[in-house]
């Protein structure tokens, strides 16, 4: 049987809800990213005032936005969590985040760098708030030689719960059939 994994990654959870429901679809593995927050920490000392650093994890509010946006715009490689899963060994690796800055999430800059998907399938998904930007073709680029198969993106997700999970079930499954 072919093996499926969902990476992703989430900080608001939204991303998160789609990845679980089309990892239950397809009875795929998951792999969520996870920051290391000293690395964050580290981050925000450069952007802000080093005084405020012992407070934070990641930043609250409308500090958190800029704090993603410049960790876009500065093509951030935080520190990951480990993890002992290894895409390598799955058939088509499935790959979540969230629109940050018109494009993805710096902890798949994390991923891509340590994981080799050449040759391999993959197919993305974003959630976002209206702009994608140039999420999936930046991702595509990481990517060097992996075959793309799809992409998909959702809206406001946690507006539109019910429709984005229905939406996630129906694309994982027409994935299945092209692997
Ligand atoms: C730092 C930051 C930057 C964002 N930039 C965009 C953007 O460029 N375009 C957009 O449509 N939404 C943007 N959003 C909204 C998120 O993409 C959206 O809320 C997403 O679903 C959050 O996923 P999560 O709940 O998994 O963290 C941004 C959110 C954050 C925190």
């Amino acid at each position: 049987m072919k093996k499926a994994l969902v990476v992703f990654y989430s900080m608001d959870d939204g991303t998160r809800a789609i990845a679980e429901k089309i990892a239950s679809a397809i009875k795929a593995d998951v792999l969520r990213l996870a920051t290391i927050s000293k690395a964050e920490k580290i981050y925000y000392q450069h952007a802000e005032s080093p005084d405020r650093v012992d407070d934070l994890e990641v930043p609250n509010g409308e500090t958190r936005y800029i704090w993603g946006v410049e960790s876009v715009d500065m093509k951030e490689i935080p520190d990951l969590e480990n993890f002992e899963l290894d895409p390598a060994k799955y058939d088509l690796v499935i790959i979540g985040t969230p629109v940050w800055s018109l494009s993805y999430a710096p902890p798949l800059n994390s991923f891509f760098n340590k994981v080799s998907l050449e040759g391999k399938k993959v197919a993305f998904f974003c959630t976002h708030e209206g702009m994608i930007g140039n999420t999936f073709e930046a991702m595509e680029k990481k990517l060097g030689s992996s075959m793309v198969i799809d992409a998909i993106d959702f809206q406001n997700v946690s507006m539109n719960l019910e429709p984005s999970l229905k939406k996630a079930q129906d694309w994982a499954k027409s994935l299945i059939t092209k692997i």
